[in-house]
């Protein structure tokens, strides 16, 4: 009985220092995090667009406002510049631009890496983790035993919850987790969650293979699956992943419809992993697809915006995009050093009436403008070959408008450039009525095949005024055609920066209206 005691004995002492252990190493990692400072010498690390100070990223994850701060958390791995067991790596921002770093606020555990998701308030406390009064953040991800994937399991992948009494900056796991046990799917994960009110539910959108699931909830604990979407609609050329359901306002209109997102890990219109969209409608069960279901709409043309999804809970019913700026065709061997990836701009949403229906537009968040530095006035005249741009910032905005019934290039638009004649054009094409970004010359590309490519999207504007406005970083660009659709974002890697901008006109004339160039801090 004696010795008995003593074993307990030994098994709590143990499990004590065990735990303390975990939290130590847990506090190691952190410091490790936040010591290395992000620095702009590095090559091809962006000025204006968040990456992580060190190590992996891909998915941003959980992202919800909350007392005056836009949280973002994202799929992270410190230990090395390769995906592998992830965490939820963390920031805040008061204004979409500027971020800062925070320590990680999930790890994995016994149960698996913590995959995508997302966060709620629970304003309501009806999960009952809030106190005091104060309402919970409540954070729901996928759990990926990856144990059971590698034993040849098809349930290894569950859904979780978190909660944070703090603001964000710690997280308690909750005891019962998973709160949603897997069919026996192999690809069950990326749950995404939002209060719907007619029903007082919460509701929950999941990519389960070739479809979304909808569940709900009344407590964030207890899930029923109410439905399920797309067998049959939309593009398939890759597993679905990082879903999003929103209402959105028709611009100038009272009309409200229901965005699907759904994010595919193959097949995207340049190649590889993109998103794809849908507008229909949802009545807190199901979601029924306005279009045709061999319609596709897709969120950006470019290679580079993958497991976009929107903040939850922003003020005035802001919808928020913000997407993963790589591809799962060559993410995890492009040549950065010390980090891999980086995010889009944020980019607010709306739905615009359109001669094909109702599409999804995307418009750079107001709140970066206050990037803008010295600016560069460019009157109406007719380009022919180039004109070359004042600043040589690396980091640029430039707004272009030019009018097609005077113009008759066969292409036109903006070519970066440095002494090393590498080189990426941005531009329209006359003859295809496509807009592009061709990366083919633009430095570094032997890491992969895949990489080198010219990016094109259709113009589904008959206007005779063509706009782009381009975002430009030390390593993408995103061009907002036509204010907001189509959009491309591009990543490349020049051997130098790109330090030179140019109009162009190749094959005739075009005539420009406006530009505005804007050298960015
Ligand atoms: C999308 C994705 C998600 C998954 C996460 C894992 O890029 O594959 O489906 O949750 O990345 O890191």
């Amino acid at each position: 009985m004696k010795l008995g005691r003593q074993i307990l004995l030994f098994i709590v002492v143990f499990a004590t220092l065990m735990s303390c252990k975990n939290t130590n190493s847990d506090t190691a990692k952190n410091e490790k995090t936040q010591q290395v400072r992000q620095t702009t010498t590095e090559q091809h690390r962006p000025l204006f667009h968040f990456s992580p100070q060190s190590g992996w990223m891909n998915d941003p994850n959980g992202m919800v406002y909350f007392k005056g701060e836009y949280h973002l958390f994202y799929q992270h791995y410190p230990d090395s510049t390769v995906w592998g067991p992830m965490h939820w790596g963390h920031a805040v921002s008061k204004d979409l631009v500027h971020w800062e770093h925070l320590p990680i606020a999930l790890y994995p555990d016994s149960i698996g890496y913590i995959f995508s998701g997302s966060a709620v308030v629970d304003e309501k406390n009806t999960s009952g983790f809030g106190k005091n009064g104060e309402p919970p953040l409540v954070a729901i991800y996928t759990y990926h035993d990856m144990a059971g994937e590698k034993s040849g399991k098809n349930n290894f992948q569950t859904q979780g919850i978190a909660y944070s009494l703090d603001n964000g900056r710690t997280w308690t796991k909750y005891a019962q987790n998973p709160v949603i046990k897997n069919p026996n799917v192999k690809d069950f994960r990326d749950p995404k969650v939002m209060w719907y009110e007619p029903t007082k539910n919460w509701i929950l959108a999941l990519a389960v293979a070739d479809h979304i699931e909808f569940y709900a909830s009344k407590d964030l604990k207890n899930w029923e699956k109410t439905s399920e979407f797309g067998k049959t609609e939309g593009a398939h050329g890759g597993v679905w992943e990082c879903p999003d359901l929103f209402p959105l306002k028709v611009e100038g209109s009272n009309t409200e419809k229901w965005v699907l997102i759904v994010n595919i890990g193959n097949g995207a219109p340049n190649k590889g992993s993109g998103g794809q969209y849908f507008i229909g409608t949802f009545d807190g069960k199901t979601f029924k697809n306005d279009n045709k279901p061999t319609d596709l709409l897709w969120l950006d043309y470019g290679t580079d915006n993958y497991a976009g999804v929107t903040w939850s809970n922003s003020p005035d019913n802001r919808r928020t995009l913000i997407g993963w700026m790589s591809n799962w065709q060559y993410a995890q061997v492009v040549p950065t050093t010390t980090w891999r990836s980086a995010t889009t701009i944020p980019r607010d949403l709306t739905l615009r009436q359109t001669p094909q229906g109702v599409r999804l537009v995307q418009k750079p968040v107001k709140e970066l403008e206050i990037l803008r530095g010295s600016s560069q006035t460019i009157a109406a005249s007719d380009i022919q070959d180039f004109k070359i741009i004042d600043s040589t910032s690396v980091a640029k905005e430039i707004e272009l408008s030019f009018d097609l019934s005077k113009s008759n290039a066969k292409t036109f638009g903006v070519v970066l450039s440095n002494t090393k004649n590498e080189k990426v054009e941005i531009g329209y094409d006359a003859v295809t009525k496509q807009f592009f970004i061709d990366r083919r010359e633009a430095g570094k590309k032997s890491f992969s095949d895949k990489f080198p490519s010219r990016q094109t999207a259709p113009r589904f504007s008959s206007d005779n005024t063509l706009k782009m406005h381009l975002y430009i970083d030390v390593a993408s660009v995103e061009l907002f055609a036509d204010d907001g659709n189509p959009v491309l974002t591009t990543i490349f890697f020049p051997n130098e920066d790109f330090k030179t901008a140019k109009i162009f006109a190749q094959n005739g004339l075009s005539h420009l209206l406006k530009g505005q160039v804007w050298a960015l801090k």
